[in-house]
């Protein structure tokens, strides 16, 4: 079974390796006992052994099932053939040799299906971010970021000259509205458009797995900053080709193109592939340019990677992902409409054990994300992890400092190639656990912790001996 094999990898790494460095190079040592820190609370992050299709995937980022399908490979190989004796590498910075006709062909197509006036296509979804609050704040300006935003917004924070970094409620309009408001208070320029805010939002956000209200945020910054200088840069890694007409996203779903100065897509989720996308209009492109060095001072994209982005985008514009898209809809609906009606879901939700805050008001949603987090108390995301590992199902706990301190989770991530059998056997599963965490609870169990978990926790044990 698969969680053996992850267990002996992820619980094997977590044995202290500080004590029995005693003779080796100080340097290595002083690593090795930075991360005996983490170890001791069973925590220290690890790589994972991959598993094979037998598993039931709530997990990967295979959102449209083009990867498992091998969809994206045989599109990817056609374009590819199709670019005959091609030079592989760029060869260069785009500053310099790196700016090849074919990236430059590749990115007005995608400028064009997304109704950008241009797109800048870089290595990742990460150095995308990274790169756009590297460059685009100008010294004296603000960041005003989502309390929930993405690690690669606080990792572009640190690169920034912006002045003012100060960050709001997660999707809360009124925390948006005082933070705005203050900045104004501050400092005159920004009242005047002497200074500019830029504002950095997620259209579905990774560990909540809910929607932010971009319209009315939009709203909010047209209303305190009639002068336009307060942007947004919105990040799409998780609406990439799974929200609006053709995938095409949330911003293009709501029609607000014009209304957001940079919108941030990646490839490596949805479609497949790998690499971000920096859609923005030429003044921005050309501060990317001039300003961003986490992309000039690196080679470009090869054309193999181009070929993949490529073919990932036909796919969206020829339509061919609109049956995916739709079936990622239908799974999360069932789930929804499964979880609600099922006889032990309101008695966990009563006690407190678990709770699904998407579920409760689906209905009234237009569309909705392949993300939904199950709600649990501190620890019980391992003891449910374990429990849904048993059962051959793939779904991560997330702690704290992950989410709120006082919390815990289990992130399913809904996929096209999820079907509603399988959805039945999750949901049986997590209600098998509820049943035993409720004799526990009510002390009819002679046990404390749960049945897989006391195995995960005893192979656990073996091998920290
Ligand atoms: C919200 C968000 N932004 C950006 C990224 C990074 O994307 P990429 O894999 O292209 O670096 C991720 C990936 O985890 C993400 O979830």
């Amino acid at each position: 079974m698969y969680y053996e094999t992850m267990l002996k990898e992820v619980l094997g790494a977590q044995s202290l390796r500080g004590p029995s460095m005693k003779n080796e190079p100080a340097f290595y040592r002083r690593l090795e006992q930075s991360m005996d820190a983490a170890r001791e609370k069973h925590a220290l992050n690890t790589l994972k052994p991959r598993w094979d299709d037998s598993v039931l995937d709530l997990t990967t980022s295979d959102f449209l099932s083009l990867s498992r399908s091998g969809r994206i490979r045989q599109a990817f190989q056609e374009e590819l053939a199709s670019r005959g004796d091609f030079r592989l590498s760029a060869s260069g910075s785009r500053t310099q040799y790196g700016n090849y006709d074919y990236l430059l062909e590749v990115e007005r197509e995608v400028a064009a299906f997304h109704r950008a006036e241009t797109a800048w296509i870089c290595h990742s979804g990460l150095l995308a971010n990274m790169a756009v609050l590297e460059a685009v704040p100008l010294p004296g300006d603000a960041i005003v970021w989502d309390e929930l935003s993405h690690a690669s917004t606080s990792l572009g924070l640190k690169l920034s000259v912006a002045a003012h970094k100060i960050s709001f409620q997660h999707n809360n309009i009124d925390s948006l509205r005082d933070v705005l408001s203050s900045l104004k208070e501050t400092d005159p320029a920004f009242k005047t458009g002497g200074k500019s805010v830029l504002i950095c939002i997620e259209s579905v956000y990774s560990m909540e797995g809910d929607i932010c209200p971009l319209r009315e945020f939009v709203e909010l910054a047209k209303e305190l900053f009639p002068a336009g200088n307060a942007q947004f840069v919105i990040d799409e890694a998780h609406s990439s080709g799974v929200l609006g007409a053709n995938g095409a996203g949330l911003v293009q779903l709501l029609g607000l193109e014009k209304d957001i100065a940079i919108r941030v897509h990646v490839c490596s989720k949805a479609l497949g592939a790998t690499g971000g996308v920096i859609l923005c209009n030429n003044t921005v492109r050309s501060a990317l340019v001039n300003s961003a060095r986490s992309l000039t001072y690196s080679g470009a994209p090869s054309v193999p990677m181009i070929a993949s982005i490529r073919a990932g985008y036909k796919l969206l514009m020829n339509g061919e992902t609109q049956k995916e898209q739709e079936e990622v809809q239908n799974i999360v609906k069932y789930f929804f409409e499964t979880i609600m009606a099922h006889p032990v879901w309101e008695e966990a939700m009563d006690e407190g054990l678990i709770s699904v805050p998407l579920a409760e008001d689906w209905e009234t949603r237009p569309f909705h994300s392949h993300i939904v987090p199950l709600k649990l108390r501190p620890r019980h995301e391992h003891y449910l992890f374990f429990h849904m590992a048993m059962a051959n199902m793939n779904a991560y706990p997330i702690s704290y400092p992950i989410v709120p301190k006082g919390t815990g989770r289990i992130r399913l991530v809904f996929h096209a190639h999820n079907t509603t059998e399988e959805i039945d056997r999750l949901i049986e599963t997590v209600s098998e656990w509820v049943l035993e965490m409720l004799e526990i609870e009510r002390g009819e169990s002679k046990n404390t912790v749960p049945s897989a978990a006391r195995l995960g926790y005893s192979i656990q044990a073996s091998l920290l001996k």
